[in-house]
């Protein structure tokens, strides 16, 4: 089911999502989903300002860039690390590895991590084509954890983080629909006009593989955070 929150002041949104974290935590969850992207920025910002304490708990990140070095500032990892994991460390923390020789054995070594850590929480920004994860339009909603061809529409709305548009990867890997669906709690976060027609899709709660986001209407329990009104 999917419960939605509307702020007029992106202020009180993000103030909302730590208090939705600071409660999940001190009910008792261990291990958090975790994402990037330009909406997870300020969020970021505030959980780093708060007096939450996950060295207690473990994250598993959606995905991460194939072919970038976890040193590269725009791989994920780097983004987790400047962004989160100085100021606020995990007593683990996992991404998958862009940059391993095996890309399948690896989607397959994080899919096995994250069946033996059942996730209690996660975190999802949203394409504006209705990717959650890089899981683009048409992924099985059975998906795990794979490598994935990023759309040319990902590409270009991503490529605002790189200093030449030619620098995106062209490839990532990232949970799959069923890894994400297997999680406890689900809170996605949407803000700005661009996102508003894929929002009006996900509420209309019919589920079809080409928004992967409609998926979320089978989930027991998510939670959607947003300043479109
Ligand atoms: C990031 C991720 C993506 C983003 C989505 C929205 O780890 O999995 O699904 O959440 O692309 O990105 P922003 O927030 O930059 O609009």
């Amino acid at each position: 089911m999917i419960q939605v929150e509307r702020f007029h002041d992106t202020d009180a949104l993000y103030a909302r999502a730590v208090a939705i974290i600071e409660e999940v935590k001190a009910t008792g969850a261990k291990t958090f989903g975790l994402a990037t992207g330009g909406t997870m920025e300020p969020l970021y910002e505030r959980l780093c300002a708060s007096t939450i304490d996950f060295s207690d708990a473990v994250s598993f990140n959606l995905d991460e860039y194939i072919g970038l070095s976890e040193t590269h500032p725009e791989s994920y990892h780097y983004y987790m690390q400047q962004q989160l994991f100085d100021q606020k460390p995990f007593q683990q923390s996992h991404l998958p590895n862009g940059f391993a020789s095996d890309l399948e054995a690896e989607a397959e070594r994080y899919e096995t991590l994250l069946q033996q850590y059942p996730l209690d929480f996660q975190l999802l920004g949203i394409g504006v084509n209705g990717h959650i994860g890089f899981n683009e339009p048409g992924t099985s909603f059975q998906s795990t954890t794979h490598v994935v061809t990023l759309s040319s529409s990902t590409r270009a709305a991503n490529a605002r983080f790189f200093e030449d548009p030619e620098e995106v990867p062209t490839r990532a890997l990232t949970m799959g629909i069923a890894s994400i669906m297997r999680a406890k709690f689900i809170l996605l976060i949407a803000t700005g006009e661009k996102k508003r027609a894929v929002l009006e899709k996900v509420l209309m709660g019919v589920s079809t593989e080409e928004v992967p986001a409609t998926v979320l209407a089978n989930h027991p329990r998510v939670v959607i955070l947003t300043d479109l009104q």
